[in-house]
């Protein structure tokens, strides 16, 4: 172990002496400053390797007192025992209170010196090692942080090209809902951008835009795309797709967040649509814009059964359906700033 280094000032040789000899034996190392300048010159070549100071309060030129607040502003970490006259315990308290970390009276006795010497050493090594473990903490925490952020990042993206690939399946099925999904995305975002979502609101809307019909996979390609009306019985299996979702995404933990968007898309404000009947705000605020984005897009695209209508039938709609299909803060949100537009 290092031989602790303490640095003594008195303008009295006999008490210099005294300490040194007494630290000595004890088995440290001494340096020897006559007053206060001579301490800050030597502090500033060596702080680094001194483990205390031994001050003096009464010296010629800078007293302890006015060195004191220098030194513990400068170098905090070095611990300072204050030595006054026999009895001033008054000046022994202010020093504690400018920072010295203890007093001695004079004279000095040997084991009450050493004891003194002992504890605070003890003590600002104990403060040191507190200090380490903080900063390692520190440094540790950030790390950890940034290495969850960048996994995040990586799963998120993972997770939004997964839903990319998979909303391109059902595309691929539906011959008709070609770039249906994402552009249900894009309507949703736009709409979104009017309305006071979190980031991570903004996530489950992307995802959940083109994931809504995800149900459509187990639903077969002859009603899919069947050109001539539908009989009841297809109907009511197309009208299956939002469950049928839910069943294949619903064990897929990183899905989860979707899943009211998948499920409910086809509930009306009214509480007239399916699979649940949800009504006003039962039926979540990311459900509702998709389920706008979703109907202006269908009457937008050319359909097995139809061609594409125009924008302007389309932006009719819903204001005809407004309170009745579709929630109509949303869509004076989607006329007054012309979102049919983009
Ligand atoms: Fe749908």
């Amino acid at each position: 172990m290092r031989q602790q280094h303490i640095i003594t000032t008195d303008d009295d040789p006999a008490i210099r002496k005294v300490l040194e000899l007494i630290l000595m034996k004890a088995d440290y190392q001494v340096t020897k400053c006559t007053n206060g300048d001579e301490l800050l010159e030597s502090l500033l070549e060596n702080s680094e390797k001194i483990d205390l100071i031994i001050l003096d309060i009464k010296m010629p030129g800078k007293s302890g007192l006015e060195v004191l607040p220098i030194i513990h502003r400068n170098y905090p970490s070095i611990p300072i025992i204050m030595m006054t006259a026999f009895s001033d315990l008054e000046t022994g308290m202010h020093s504690i209170r400018e920072g010295a970390a203890d007093f001695l009276s004079k004279p000095v006795r040997k084991a009450e010196l050493l004891d003194c010497v002992k504890r605070v050493l003890a003590k600002a090594q104990e403060e040191r090692a507190k200090s380490n473990a903080f900063n390692i903490n520190t440094t540790y925490q950030k790390d950890l942080e940034f290495k969850l952020d960048e996994a995040y990042s990586t799963i998120m993206k993972t997770a939004m090209a997964t839903i990319e690939a998979l909303s391109e399946t059902i595309e691929q099925k539906d011959v008709y809902t070609k770039g249906h999904c994402s552009r249900v995305r894009t309507l949703a975002l736009k709409i979104a951008e009017f309305l006071p979502l979190s980031s991570e609101e903004m996530i489950i809307l992307e995802g959940g835009s083109l994931l809504h019909d995800i149900g459509k996979i187990g639903i077969s390609e002859q009603i899919l795309n069947k050109k001539e009306l539908l009989t009841k019985e297809e109907y009511a299996t197309i009208k299956l797709h939002p469950e049928a979702g839910v069943k294949i995404v619903e064990y897929i933990d990183l899905f989860k967040p979707y899943l009211p968007i998948i499920r409910n898309h086809h509930e009306r404000f009214d509480g007239k649509g399916y699979p649940d009947g949800l009504k006003g705000k039962e039926i979540p605020l990311l459900v509702r814009i998709v389920t706008i984005a979703d109907s202006f897009d269908a009457m937008t695209s050319t359909r097995p059964y139809r061609e594409a209508l125009p924008k302007e039938f389309a932006t009719e709609e819903l204001k005809i359906s407004s309170g009745t299909q579709f929630d109509p803060r949303l869509v004076d949100i989607f006329i007054d700033n012309e979102i049919y537009d983009h």
